[in-house]
């Protein structure tokens, strides 16, 4: 389709990111120690392999915490944001960014997670980020919770698992409601919910062998209902100290197409896809799906609930759907003599009409209209799409310039396919933030080499480099799409 249309007036153009993999300054500020900055990177393995690169141990966290090193752990150094945010927001305001999203640290503000009294340094640090965002008018869109647990809560109380937690988590979001109340409008509970099946240390602080005996599907989807509780007050605690807030949950759209028109794979398809769709419905919804629950009493899982805890739930539905897309991948009954490839958190079918990037990933801008569209049938509420991106690795040329043709195309593509979804399918979405909008460490293979940001930052896989901050082609690419609100697609 030949675009004439503009994108709706007062869409929210922006970018996205979070605080353990762009802030660095891990020890600074009284900040505590988070599941993040515990996480390893294994230079060695597989850069396509996922959970080779996310299966942490009781024994990994403890050699983590005997040492200072920032290589081997690159989320401790990020991109540097925390020393560099008023140059970054001020490049984010040149290519005119309506908004921004970014999440708050956990640990920054109660190191441990469970102290009575936040730590005022760092209230402080994300007071001035929003006022230096507002200074150029651009909309803070906040993650409360971002794979950034405090460490200590997954030592001394066994993660998400514990009910306690919820205690600690509201108190937190009281403590942030309050402070940025009139700074902060759009809000997101937990990053990823459905993650935490996949990532259930990252996600959730849950490690494996601290649960002996126990069945760790059961000890994930305990954790989980914890989530669904605290996100419900999250929600009701936002709608009451911020009138007008918006929350939203915030899901891994993972977009899987049958194999071949066999109905087992058509069948196989939908399953999988039920499989994320299940967090999104319980926080749409505000209550369990029946599918899931079937999944429970199939698989011998019993959930711990107490009283209350699911009138919070229907009582605090989201306000809108937020979600990432980057691939989508295919599903199959019978996969054994099929190419498997990497997508985001997991490895799946290949489809042997896309083309990957280099990292495996399937690129699909029509996916993406066909994730808004199942997404919006399925809530009927406002989309926020609120990642999406190609990580690649940008080359800089002896004159300072970095082309990167390659990540011009692939979100070309994908805004394209947004407009179509809004204009021809008629899907609500307030606004889109391309993810790693500035570079910073990968979540899976924890490699600074595995860029997405319009704006360089040089620092490589082992930290070295000026931290100096780059405009690619891209920058300009984007400043004209927001500029003519999409009109120079
Ligand atoms: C999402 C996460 O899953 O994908 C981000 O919310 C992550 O934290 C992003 O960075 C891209 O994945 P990766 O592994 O390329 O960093």
């Amino acid at each position: 389709m030949n675009h004439k249309q503009t994108f709706p007036e007062g869409f929210l153009w922006g970018g996205a990111t979070a605080a353990n993999q762009v802030e660095g300054g891990w020890k600074e500020g009284g900040k505590g120690i988070s599941v993040s900055d515990c996480a390893r990177a294994h230079f060695d393995t597989d850069v396509t392999n996922y959970k080779a690169h996310n299966a942490v141990t009781t024994k990994d966290i403890e050699a983590a915490l005997a040492t200072d090193d920032e290589v081997y752990y690159p989320k401790r150094h990020g991109s540097d944001f925390y020393h560099h945010y008023k140059e970054d927001i001020r490049l984010f305001a040149e290519m005119g960014f309506k908004v921004y999203r970014l999440s708050i640290a956990w640990s920054r503000i109660f190191p441990n997670g469970d102290e009575e009294v936040p730590n005022e340094e760092g209230l402080k640090f994300y007071d001035d980020v929003f006022d230096e965002l507002h200074k150029y008018g651009i909309e803070p869109l906040v993650t409360m919770s971002h794979y950034e647990p405090p460490l200590n809560l997954v030592l001394n109380y066994k993660g998400w698992y514990s009910r306690e937690v919820i205690g600690f988590f509201t108190r937190y979001v009281e403590t942030i409601c309050t402070r940025y109340k009139d700074k902060v409008k759009y809000w997101l509970t937990f990053n990823e919910v459905d993650s935490m099946i996949r990532h259930p240390y990252t996600t959730g602080g849950l490690i494996e062998d601290r649960f002996p005996g126990q069945n760790f599907e059961e000890v994930i989807f305990q954790a989980m209902h914890h989530q669904f509780v605290a996100s419900a007050h999250a929600t009701r605690i936002c709608h009451e100290i911020i009138p007008g807030s918006l929350v939203g949950c915030m899901l891994t759209k993972l977009t899987y197409y049958p194999y071949t028109c066999k109905p087992e794979d058509v069948l196989k398809a939908q399953q999988t896809m039920r499989g994320t769709y299940c967090y999104s419905d319980t926080q749409v919804f505000g209550e369990y799906p029946a599918y899931l629950l079937s999944r429970f009493k199939n698989n011998g899982i019993s959930i711990r609930k107490e009283a209350g805890d699911d009138e919070i739930m229907k009582s605090y539905p989201v306000d809108f759907v937020s979600f990432s897309y980057y691939n989508s991948s295919c599903a199959a009954e019978d996969t054994s003599n099929l190419n498997v490839t990497a997508g985001n958190t997991i490895n799946a079918i290949k489809n042997p009409y896309l083309k990957a990037s280099d990292w495996g990933w399937q690129i699909d801008p029509t996916g993406l209209r066909i994730s808004m569209v199942d997404l919006y049938d399925r809530y009927r509420k406002p989309l926020f799409i609120v990642e999406n991106g190609l990580g690649a690795a940008d080359v800089v040329e002896e004159d300072g310039t970095i082309d990167d043709q390659y990540r011009i195309d692939y979100l070309r593509e994908h805004m394209k396919a947004i407009l179509d979804a809004i204009e021809e399918d008629g899907v609500d979405c307030l606004g889109y933030t391309s993810w790693g909008c500035i570079d910073l460490v990968s979540e899976s293979t924890k490699q600074m080499s595995k860029r997405y940001g319009y704006i360089y930052v040089d620092c490589d896989d082992f930290g070295k480099g000026t931290y100096k901050r780059l405009k690619k082609k891209s920058f300009y690419w984007y400043k004209k799409v927001i500029e003519t609100n999409g009109l120079s697609l």
